[in-house]
């Protein structure tokens, strides 16, 4: 029984989360949700197909939610997802589970994983101890999660009402906030780590932001010299990625 999961990340929580769980799924291979991808047009479902994503502003971001739609959903097939995030799963998967429903399918089993915050464009990093228990507890899951995707174990119930997310959510407008410092020293990380391709290089080697954005933080928080800035208060508030990835392994393949 062949097992696909697809994640989206920008700072490698959901990179990890989907290696260590394929570690223990049967034939499972991870995808990743990039413009690539989306522009393949090869979204077909497998016996068990699952998504993990980070939530953003309560919900899913914007790209997750165009796979979703683009999906091809064999009827047969054990829908799964991860929702991950800094505080907490919001409407993210009741929002997955209705656009899934919208296509005929629905989520067979769910899964809410606390991971470090990475939303350094409204506070610093947590602690590395803070950090340290968010890794340990997650690992820590990863068995059960498993054993239930496994044995095709039903593990969500449907919400009868789909609240509506909080807050609007317009990354593509929210990007007009970036820009660069005097530390860039025009090494193209930014462009390459883009899983949406929305970072251009001009002619003086400094990156443009193109309009496109999923506001997945990935080249603020993946640039070498911390030159990447939103809006006025980032100078000076750390950085975070995932440790246990390398920033090569989410350059578009
Ligand atoms: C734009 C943005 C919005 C976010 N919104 C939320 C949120 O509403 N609730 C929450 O608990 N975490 C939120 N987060 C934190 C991420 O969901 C969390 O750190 C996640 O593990 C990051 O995953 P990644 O490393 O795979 O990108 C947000 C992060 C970003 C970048
Ligand atoms: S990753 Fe940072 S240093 Fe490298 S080109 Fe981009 S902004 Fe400049
Ligand atoms: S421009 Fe930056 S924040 Fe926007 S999608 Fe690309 S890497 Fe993510």
């Amino acid at each position: 029984m062949d097992t696909e999961i697809y994640y989206f990340t920008g700072t490698g929580n959901s990179l990890q989360i989907a290696k260590d769980l394929a570690e223990q799924l049967e034939n499972a291979q991870i995808i990743q949700i990039n413009s690539r991808l989306m522009e393949s047009g090869k979204l077909i479902s497998a016996d068990r197909t699952g998504i993990i994503f980070p939530v953003y502003v309560s919900g899913i971001p914007v790209i997750v939610e165009e796979f979703v739609n683009c999906l091809d959903i064999s009827e047969n097939t054990y829908m799964f997802a991860v929702s991950n995030f800094g505080g907490s799963a919001g409407i993210s998967l009741a929002q997955l589970d209705s656009l899934l429903r919208a296509r005929g399918s629905r989520l067979s089993a769910a899964f809410e994983i606390r991971m470090p915050d990475n939303t350094q464009i409204m506070f610093p990093p947590g602690s590395p101890e803070q950090q340290e228990r968010c890794f340990r507890s997650q690992k820590g899951m990863m068995p059960e999660i498993a054993s239930i995707i496994n044995n095709r174990a039903v593990n969500y119930k449907e919400n009868s009402a789909v609240p509506s997310r909080p807050h609007d959510f317009n990354p593509r407008d929210m990007e007009k906030n970036f820009h660069f410092d005097e530390k860039c020293n025009s090494c193209g990380i930014c462009e390459k780590v883009c899983p949406v391709g929305n970072i251009e290089m001009n002619s003086d080697g400094k990156p443009e932001w193109q309009g496109k954005c999923e506001l997945c933080l990935a080249c603020m928080q993946w640039c070498p010299e911390e030159a990447i800035q939103f809006g006025d208060k980032t100078s000076s508030w750390g950085r975070y990625h995932h440790p246990e990835i390398k920033v090569q392994e989410l350059f578009q393949k």
